[in-house]
């Protein structure tokens, strides 16, 4: 598996995310898609759109019938009516526990800190209880001790276990809500046990003011989630958009939260953008929705080539649903950190749309004037909510393409991602500086830009252009030489294999659209 280090590396110096405003010394949580980059996140996000809002009746729904629902697309402002997080809930409850280092002034997620009892396992002669010590490491919840974890602590282990023999490490749960555990803790990187404060409540949305007057009247917030913008047009679709219950609404767009300690490169960022459907069905049907976007949402993450045996969807035990949530499941892929979540799959039961007809007093009743009974015609219709993000999607792709190996001998990078997501799709390349060859390429070069990302090198040997395509994830490099200057048939060389293949130029553009879209 690639190290975190060696993915940041290959994706600034391949132009693929930068730190933002990095000359300023960046700003923490904030992150720039270069030129590669934003082709990767575009095409995630064209294939998000295309497979799930554009082809969605492609696939079958519930009872194995084609799905012939309605989706629908939005793009919601992202500066709403501050009443929308009132009703949502986010102002009151969006939080996350935070603590403070006093010692080292650094400021940790209290969920995120896991405090461990780390005792000798062999007793000493003052005994083991005497020589516990308690420490805390970042990470997330149900993190294991590894080699990483316990580094800052050898000389504690040391001692405790005199010539450094074995140890045990416990996690205790919820050890920082207890006044008198807290004090014999080791925060990270401090000297003296007790540094860390006891947890308090921290709003995760950005505050800003609309207006020149900066006051309390005119406070509003950074969305924290697309999801709401749908359910505050819900009447406005139904009532324009000729949509019939069961149907979804789709929206792509950045959501913004203040985390306490963005980590992990790009996967929990400040800014970061979401891809959300609010799909509305009946009560009844509901659970049997619920499956169908479930299994869909995993499927898609298969078929654009994330590695199987490092995908799980997992079903959340009952007492970790949220309390309008009657089932959820997260799409969770294994990154070099650790397993952990790339999209949640949730049945949100009507709460969204009641809060919202509580709170602003319309009505967001869905009318079905084809029932025939009449008690149900009018009724809110429930909610399976898929929600994506775009930057874990695009951490995730990036992973699991990234592979060295050796070719010829030599050692080479290369991302093989989904022919569909790659950024560039094609390259083309003249054997040689001379002789017609670059002419007839850049005709070639001219003719495929028209329809896909393409990029032209005729620059250093012509392994070394190979090497450099690889690196940056494209699927076919199309090599002009004397050959094509006669019978114009060119070379087209696959990333991943290696294998070459003659074919006429003229049939260039059709292989890669078909491989492409295959
Ligand atoms: N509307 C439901 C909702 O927003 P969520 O689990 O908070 O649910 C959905 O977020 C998805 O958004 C996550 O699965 C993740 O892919 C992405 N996401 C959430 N917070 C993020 C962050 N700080 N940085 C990057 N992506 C994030």
């Amino acid at each position: 598996m690639v190290s975190m280090d060696k993915l940041v590396s290959l994706c600034k110096r391949r132009g693929f995310i930068f730190p933002s405003s990095e000359i300023y010394g960046g700003l923490n949580g904030c992150w720039d898609y270069g030129p590669l980059g934003v082709e990767l996140k575009r095409n995630i996000k064209a294939a998000w759109w295309n497979d799930m809002v554009g082809h969605h009746d492609q696939t079958t729904a519930p009872d194995g019938a084609p799905a012939a629902f309605d989706m629908v697309g939005l793009d919601c402002s992202i500066l709403m009516n501050p009443a929308v997080w009132e009703a949502s809930g986010h102002v009151g409850g969006f939080n996350d526990p935070m603590v403070d280092c006093r010692e080292t002034k650094t400021r940790y997620r209290a969920d995120q800190l896991v405090v461990f009892r780390m005792e000798p396992v062999e007793k000493t002669e003052s005994g083991a209880a005497a020589n516990e010590t308690l420490f805390a490491s970042p990470g997330e919840a149900g993190i294991t001790p590894d080699a990483d974890l316990i580094a800052p602590h050898r000389k504690r282990i040391k001692a405790l276990t005199r010539r450094g023999g074995e140890y045990r490490l416990t996690p205790i749960a919820d050890a920082l809500l207890d006044d008198d555990l807290r004090a014999k803790v080791f925060s990270p990187g401090a000297g003296e046990p007790g540094t860390l404060t006891a947890p308090r409540a921290f709003n995760l949305m950005f505050k800003t003011h609309v207006g020149a007057l900066e006051g309390h009247s005119n406070v509003a917030y950074l969305r924290p989630e697309t999801a709401q913008g749908i359910f505050v047009n819900f009447k406005n679709i139904c009532d324009t958009a000729r949509v019939r219950v069961p149907f979804g609404i789709g929206q792509i767009g950045k959501a913004f939260r203040n985390e306490i300690n963005p980590r992990n490169f790009t996967f929990r960022s400040r800014e970061f953008e979401q891809m959300e459907i609010e799909f509305f069905c009946r009560a009844v049907e509901a659970e049997e929705w619920y499956r169908y976007w479930r299994d869909r949402r995993f499927r898609w993450y298969l078929n654009l080539g994330l590695s199987p045996e490092k995908l799980r969807l997992r079903e959340h035990d009952k007492d970790e649903l949220a309390h309008y949530a009657v089932g959820c499941a997260d799409v969770e892929y294994e990154f070099p950190f650790g397993l952990s979540e790339l999209e949640g799959i949730a049945n949100r039961t009507d709460f969204d749309l009641r809060q919202h007809m509580d709170k602003s007093g319309k009505d967001l009743r869905y009318f079905d004037d084809q029932e025939p009974n009449k008690d149900l015609r009018r009724y809110l219709p429930y909610v399976i909510e898929p929600s994506a993000g775009t930057d874990r999607a695009a951490l995730a792709f990036l992973c699991d393409a990234y592979a060295e190996d050796e070719v010829g001998g030599e050692l080479r990078t290369v991302l093989k991602l989904h022919p569909r997501l790659a950024p560039i799709k094609a390259a083309v390349f003249p054997l040689v500086k001379k002789d017609g060859m670059p002419e007839r390429a850049l005709t070639l070069f001219r003719q495929l830009r028209k329809q896909f990302n393409t990029y032209y090198d005729e620059k250093g040997a012509i392994g070394r252009r190979y090497r450099r395509q690889d690196e940056t994830g494209t699927p076919f490099c199309i090599t002009v030489d004397g050959d094509t200057l006669t019978d114009d048939t060119v070379t087209l060389r696959e990333r991943d294999s290696c294998e070459q293949i003659r074919l006429p130029a003229d049939n260039v553009a059709t292989y890669i659209q078909d491989r492409v879209n295959g």
